[in-house]
């Protein structure tokens, strides 16, 4: 642990212009979900492995995919000394509604001490951290304490189609003791965590088609059933009046929370009440029987993420649409299997659909939800260096967020991951004016030197 404060003192010495760096990482808009960006992609991804070549891991390279690059590169100080695998991912999520944003997503700009981009948290900055973390060994000791390999992608925003894939093929180069991500949040300001839970997903596009065409609502209105009233009431079926959701076999799986977990939860400092008027709601609503931080991190969940059919232009057009269609996002938790879900909801609206109607029911994506054993070498190594930066211990907690993975890296590599973020729910990521503290930039590149250090002497 000698070498430590020469890393640290370096971080220190060096952070303008490791934000500088930061910047301009942030200005390439490597939106992966839109096609348009596509170049933008590419180019962040040469960008990324270039600069890993100019801190020492000459191996680094952008692997090109059926979708976008992935890079990797590592740094085999000795093959006997433990092997970190960092994971991060410098795609972004589209930056709309961009007349929300107070400066443009991708000119970041500080203010008081802030980076607002597209991508300052979520991952773009985050990810960086441990780049510069391995520029601070580098520059000091050398070498870090223990062998480095990286793996950044650019998918994990559309849904990561193509990392699977990747992990089965390159299993070798991506051999590692443990996975340390940093894409989650703090618990609150200067109080640390340790995710250990992550929810899966299934996303879903459905549409119902009724007449072959729009219709005049004055011609056939009274004597031909609406899609779009058909939709709607199929949606509100999803949920019971205790806010569970009704779809057959939805629970089944479900594994539940244990009374250890139930009363570390609700020993936590949340302020629910002041969590929901934070984003303008007067009152939660969860499942009944559950809290806000259990309905919120630990519980399966159905929403309709967007809605559409009909005239929605300005003004009053009289028709009676032909097709009506919805998104719909399902959280899951352990042990709910997304493939499974997908099935059970279209059989469930198979059995609902009336005969006027035709469903076309589409899977868009899929995550495994995740649960860490909270036991090992790596997560104490992380719950000290946390310690050593914030002074006092993280708590362990799960988000309800999905980093999909972190699933595949368990079960195709065999490998736990350490998942140490440094966000904030408060810093906007996937909405207007994401940004990120530098303050928290700064503490995370001195958390991931001290977990280097600590797993090293573990
Ligand atoms: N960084 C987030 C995951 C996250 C969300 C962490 C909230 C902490 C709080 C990640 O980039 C993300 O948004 N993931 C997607 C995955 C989905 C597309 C499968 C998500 O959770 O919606
Ligand atoms: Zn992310």
């Amino acid at each position: 642990m000698r070498a430590i404060p020469q890393a640290l003192a370096y971080s220190q010495a060096n952070q303008n212009r490791f934000t500088a760096e930061l910047i301009d990482l942030l200005r390439i808009p490597s939106i992966s979900t839109d096609p348009a960006y596509s170049d933008q992609v590419v180019q962040t991804a040469e960008w990324l492995a270039g600069h890993l070549q100019g801190l020492g891991v000459q191996d680094a390279e952008a692997v090109q995919t059926e979708g976008h690059p992935i890079v990797v590169g590592g740094i085999t100080v000795d093959p006997a000394w433990p092997t970190v695998l960092v994971y991060g991912h410098y795609d972004v999520q589209p930056a709309d509604p961009l007349d929300l944003w107070t400066s443009p997503p991708f000119e970041p700009v500080i203010r008081e001490g802030v980076l607002y981009a597209r991508g300052a948290c979520d991952d773009k900055g985050q990810m960086f951290m441990h780049l510069k973390a391995l520029e601070c060994w580098m520059q000091t000791t050398g070498a870090p304490p223990v062998n480095l390999k990286f793996i950044l992608e650019g998918e994990e925003e559309s849904g990561s189609a193509s990392l699977p894939g990747f992990i089965r093929t390159h299993k070798e180069e991506l051999s590692a003791d443990v996975v340390v991500i940093s894409d989650s949040s703090l618990f609150a300001p200067g109080i640390p965590s340790v995710t250990y839970g992550l929810r899966g997903m299934t996303y879903v596009e459905i549409t119902l088609t009724g007449p072959d065409r729009d219709l005049h609502s004055g011609t056939y209105g009274g004597a031909i059933h609406n899609p779009i009233h058909a939709l709607s009431a199929l949606i509100t079926e999803m949920h019971d009046a205790d806010h569970r959701i009704t779809i057959t076999g939805f629970y089944d799986r479900v594994r539940p929370l244990s009374e250890e977990e139930r009363s570390a939860m609700s020993g936590l400092p949340f302020d629910a009440a002041a969590w929901a008027q934070d984003v303008g709601v007067h009152t939660p609503r969860t499942e009944s029987g559950y809290s806000v931080l259990e309905a919120s991190t630990s519980r399966p969940t159905l929403d309709c993420n967007g809605i559409w059919g009909g005239y929605t232009g300005d003004g009053a057009k009289t028709v009676l649409p032909s097709t009506a269609s919805a998104k719909i996002s399902m959280r899951l938790v352990p042990d709910q299997d997304p493939d499974e879900i997908a099935e059970l909801m279209e059989a469930w609206l198979h059995a609902r659909v009336p005969a006027s109607m035709q469903l076309a029911f589409n899977v868009i994506h899929g995550a495994q939800p995740v649960l860490i054993d909270r036991e090992s070498d790596a997560m104490s190594a992380a719950s000290h260096a946390l310690e050593d930066v914030y002074g006092r211990p993280p708590y362990f907690t799960r988000i309800g967020g999905s980093i999909p993975v972190v699933a595949d890296f368990k079960h195709l590599l065999g490998l736990d991951s350490v998942l140490m973020g440094f966000g904030l729910d408060s810093d906007a990521i996937h909405s207007p004016n994401e940004h990120f503290g530098l303050d928290r930039f700064a503490e995370g590149i001195d958390a991931i030197l001290r977990f280097h250090a600590h797993y090293a002497a573990g």
